[in-house]
């Protein structure tokens, strides 16, 4: 399973790749606005760490727009998946830049069908908001089993990026259900390394230490 990071921050990115345990990072246009900094200068950071995976937001809404957009974050750096949000502009302007090689990660995705269609259309990956679910009231992860089970009738190549993770157990569920990505805020991703009976271990194993004869 790769785990991504949900943020433009290239701070938190720079500091979870040299961890190791970072497979990607998806944006999004409110995580872009929070930096305060020029879209083009964030992406081009990301991706000269070596990240391989890059998701950059069109924010037209017509497929013209999309296309225009995506033709030009996918000339940034070959590590960028351009976001298209599921409607029926974002599905024509999919399917024609996956024709021309283009990577799309299909966001704005809250049903099954959604994602049947976006695997139809090419998509690299679906993008399902399981938080924004949960907060409806509506169980978020049911919907990955949804989608993992579809996907696994068909020989789609797209990939299952559960997005909108908002705590470890989301993580741990989407593992167990077999979903391929789960991108997530920076301080979930430091929850999965912590625990607190590591740090109270390593504090007894120092402790005994020091009473061990040296020299
Ligand atoms: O980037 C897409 C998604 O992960 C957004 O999450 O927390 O705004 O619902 P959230």
């Amino acid at each position: 399973m790769q785990l991504f990071l949900d943020t433009a921050s290239v701070t938190e990115i720079r500091t979870m790749w040299e961890t190791g345990i970072l497979d990607g990072v998806t944006t999004n246009p409110t995580l872009v606005a929070k930096e305060g900094r020029k879209f083009e200068d964030v992406l081009r950071e990301i991706c000269a760490l070596g990240v391989p995976s890059v998701s950059a937001e069109v924010v037209a809404t017509d497929t013209e727009g999309m296309l225009r957009e995506g033709r030009h974050l996918r000339t940034i750096h070959p590590s960028i998946y351009v976001k298209v949000p599921m409607t029926p502009a974002g599905l024509r302007a999919t399917k024609v830049l996956a024709a021309e090689q283009t990577r799309v990660n299909m966001t704005l995705v809250f049903s099954a069908n959604q994602a049947l269609l976006a695997a139809k259309v090419g998509a690299a990956y679906v993008s399902p908001f399981i938080g924004r679910l949960d907060d409806q009231g509506q169980v978020g992860m049911d919907l990955i089993r949804e989608i993992v089970q579809i996907y696994r009738n068909y020989p789609f190549p797209t990939k299952v990026l559960v997005a909108s993770v908002r705590h470890p157990v989301h993580v741990l569920e989407a593992a167990k259900i077999g979903a391929d990505i789960a991108t997530m805020p920076y301080a979930v991703m430091e929850k999965l390394v912590q625990h607190p009976l590591t740090d109270l271990g390593l504090a007894r194993f120092l402790k005994d230490w020091e009473k061990v004869p040296k020299g």
